[in-house]
């Protein structure tokens, strides 16, 4: 590898370097990426909301249905993450099984979950962040901590974290990698202190009833509310595990580390999420819930206030981790979708000294961080759910589709029980799509027609694989 260094580098080598990412990260360095994007706001501040306004009790049967929906697509993911490859996740993926306008639909809806999902996450970390700067004496004034819907000028933390991250990938994704290694570990150790303290404290009574609000049903409001509605809300705590795949072309053995990277972590966050969700409502009943910090504050109504304290510390290095390996991927997909000619030229180029793409990193940062700024968390999240089951559920058509294009790919990950577990993957995803509101569905509809018209105007004739 050295020796590889030290030679002189050809106009060819060169190229490459300017064009292609450096292989640094292990199966578990992947893993932790994973985590890192997983476990947020969704378990941290959702979970409450879910509980007390759509599940109660039973927010731990949305979990589990979620879940089944993702594993389904996280099972399909792994196979394509292995057979095509790419860094692009599902927009690769996607140009390898449909060609290129699905593809580029796919990519154009990715980068809207990431791109929103990290500006959604960084209004919940500057909640978190303010909280505590106003319990040490220092908090910020409203104007500089909400968005103008909500009576502010600008929420300043969240623009600020955005930036801050945006620093450290310009300085190289391996950093960040054990920055976000240690990150994981922080919040898994707030989690664990969670538990450690709700399972001796769990009051049965809690659980009863169990399901208020049935499975499903439709309030006089027109409000949907049940397990199912709850479901496609604590979605967003699973968003992120595709994260992974956006790293496979940093990967030392993409092909066999990519699937394990997805399938651990999903598996891994899944259980806690059971465990977290189930405990979270046995120790303080559901109407209880419906705050900013849920965890935190079941653990002050405990009358633990260290352990609060030490949780609400936890969560706000957590959500950090989130936004940046969403950041981090979203990066990756511009510049995969760049590279390919879709869009501009000027995104596809890494700096000499950091390999890192940072004209894309810099423009990402500065328009979430104005997003993040400007506009309210319901806002957002309500977004990102939309779009990433909508790439879900292409994700599980193209496995569908390629087993029979080309069923002679060398595919080192097979999902099993293909075509029934992509099939229940697509069924399950969109049945979670039309739970979410048609405000949202109308969001979702415009940014794609957003996007079929620059694809027309620019992508289509400067594509390079068309
Ligand atoms: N899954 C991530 C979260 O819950 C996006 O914050």
């Amino acid at each position: 590898m050295k020796q590889l260094f030290r030679t002189k580098a050809i106009a060819t080598k060169q190229d490459h370097a300017m064009h292609h990412l450096k292989a640094c990260l292990s199966k578990w360095d992947l893993t932790f990426l994973g985590v890192g994007a997983i476990i947020g706001t969704g378990i941290f501040v959702l979970t409450g909301i879910a509980a007390a306004t759509q599940s109660g009790p039973a927010v731990v049967l949305s979990f589990i249905v979620a879940g089944f929906a993702c594993a389904f697509a996280a099972l399909s993911y792994a196979e394509l993450a292995s057979a095509v490859g790419g860094c692009g996740s599902a927009y690769g993926y996607s140009y390898a099984a449909f060609g290129e306008l699905i593809a580029w639909i796919i990519g154009w809806d990715l980068l809207l979950e990431y791109a929103i999902s990290v500006a959604a996450v960084a209004n919940g970390w500057a909640g978190y962040f303010n909280n505590a700067l106003s319990a040490l004496g220092i908090g910020l004034p409203d104007a500089l901590t909400k968005a103008p819907k909500l009576g502010g000028i600008i929420n300043l933390p969240a623009s600020m974290i955005i930036l801050l991250l945006m620093g450290l990938l310009i300085a190289g994704v391996k950093h960040s990698a054990k920055i976000n290694n240690i990150m994981v570990c922080i919040k898994l150790v707030t989690i664990t202190v969670f538990i450690a303290i709700a399972m001796f404290n769990v009051n049965p009574e809690n659980w009863h009833p169990f399901m208020p609000f049935g499975w499903f049903q439709t309030l006089p409001d027109g409000k949907t509310v049940g397990v199912f509605a709850g479901a496609s809300i604590v979605f967003f705590a699973y968003v992120g595990f595709d994260a992974v795949s956006t790293a496979a072309e940093e990967a030392q053995h993409p092909q066999r580390d990519v699937p394990f990277g997805i399938v651990v972590s999903l598996v891994f966050c899944t259980l806690i999420y059971i465990l977290v969700s189930a405990l979270l409502t046995g120790v303080v009943h559901y109407d209880q819930l419906n705050v900013a910090s849920p965890v935190a504050h079941a653990l002050k109504l405990l009358g633990y206030n260290w352990a609060s304290a030490l949780v609400a510390t936890g969560v706000i290095a957590g959500l950090t981790t989130v936004m940046l390996v969403l950041y981090y991927g979203l990066t990756r997909i511009i510049f995969a979708m760049a590279r390919d000619g879709l869009l501009p030229h000027f995104f596809n180029n890494l700096h000499k000294k950091t390999q890192t793409p940072v004209r894309v990193i810099i423009i990402c940062g500065v328009i979430m961080a104005i997003i993040a700024g400007l506009f309210p968390l319901g806002d957002l999240a309500e977004l990102v759910n939309i779009g990433t089951l909508a790439a879900f559920v292409l994700v599980c058509l193209g496995v569908i589709v390629l087993r029979f294009t080309q069923p002679k790919l060398k595919r080192p990950f097979r999902t099993p029980f293909s075509p029934l577990f992509p099939a229940l993957g697509m069924i399950s995803c969109s049945a979670l799509m039309a739970f979410l509101p048609a405000q949202t569905w109308w969001r979702f509809l415009i940014w794609l027609a957003m996007g079929l018209v620059f694809y027309f105007l620019y992508s289509k004739r400067h594509s390079k694989l068309a």
